[in-house]
């Protein structure tokens, strides 16, 4: 399913979300992932914002982002200056074969029009044993419990629909020249926040969450009239999944 998130609107507020939620456990697995390779040449697909390019830029020998939202690459283009952002489509990506040493999406994956076509796009990149990571929600699994699902219940509905469950990403890594696809929990949101509190934090804004944005204005209105008719405490229990692959050799 196509992105029908307007990130172009959405660019100017993105980053508080980090300042609810830093996703210590992404950034981890981001690290862990970059390792000891100061010799590597690394991309980031629907880097958005550049929030995690600017988290690797001392840590790797090139970095490039590459994203369909000219206004959130304004801000890329801020967060790591030394980063070669690059306007373009994830399904198309715009560098020539064998490029990179390791790619990566950081809650991107559900954007992409066709996943597939992205995921042998990420091949055609790597050299021969690069390295892939996508992270993101899996919907699927049924584990998280999540204030948004309970108030905006047609937001569960459409991330089914948006989000592959892992199983299925590693099944297409594996069809399209990768090998060794796993998949581990990155993060685990576990909060409570009182409703005042998340209305002061921004956090049921319209553009706070992808969520509120591909569910109808009458279901987010809605949502948030019963929110604020009974002002609960907001509960989010939610895994954030890593899934990696090498890129086979031919
Ligand atoms: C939720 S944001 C994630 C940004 C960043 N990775 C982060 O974690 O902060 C998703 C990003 O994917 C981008 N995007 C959506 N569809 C895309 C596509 N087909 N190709 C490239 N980028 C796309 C959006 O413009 C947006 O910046």
């Amino acid at each position: 399913m196509p992105s029908t998130v307007n990130y172009d609107a959405v660019a100017p507020a993105y980053d508080r979300r980090y300042e609810t939620n830093r996703l210590d456990g992404v950034e981890a697995v981001l690290r862990r992932f970059i390792g000891k390779s100061e010799c590597a040449d690394v991309a980031e697909v629907g880097c958005g914002t550049g929030h995690w390019l600017a988290k690797i830029r001392n840590l790797v020998r090139r970095a490039a982002g590459l994203d369909l939202s000219a206004e959130m690459l304004d801000r890329a283009r801020i967060a790591a200056p030394d980063a070669l952002v690059v306007r373009g489509r994830a399904e198309q990506l715009p560098w020539t074969t064998g490029r990179f040493d390791l790619l990566y999406c950081v809650n991107a994956l559900h954007h992409f029009g066709n996943v597939e076509a992205f995921l042998a796009e990420a091949r055609r990149v790597l050299r021969p044993h690069g390295a892939f990571m996508t992270i993101g929600l899996d919907p699927h699994t049924n584990l998280d419990t999540w204030w948004i699902y309970d108030y905006f219940p047609t937001a569960r509905q459409a991330d089914r629909g948006r989000y592959l469950p892992t199983s299925t990403i590693r099944g297409q890594l594996e069809a399209h020249g990768f090998m060794d696809a796993a998949t581990t929990v990155a993060h685990h949101v576990s909060a409570s926040v009182p409703f005042a509190t998340a209305l002061e934090r921004g956090m049921v804004d319209r553009c706070a969450a992808s969520q509120f944005m591909v569910v109808s204005d009458t279901a987010y209105e809605e949502g948030l009239r019963r929110l604020r008719a009974e002002q609960p405490v907001l509960h989010a229990d939610l895994r954030l999944y890593v899934t990696f692959a090498r890129a086979l050799s031919s």
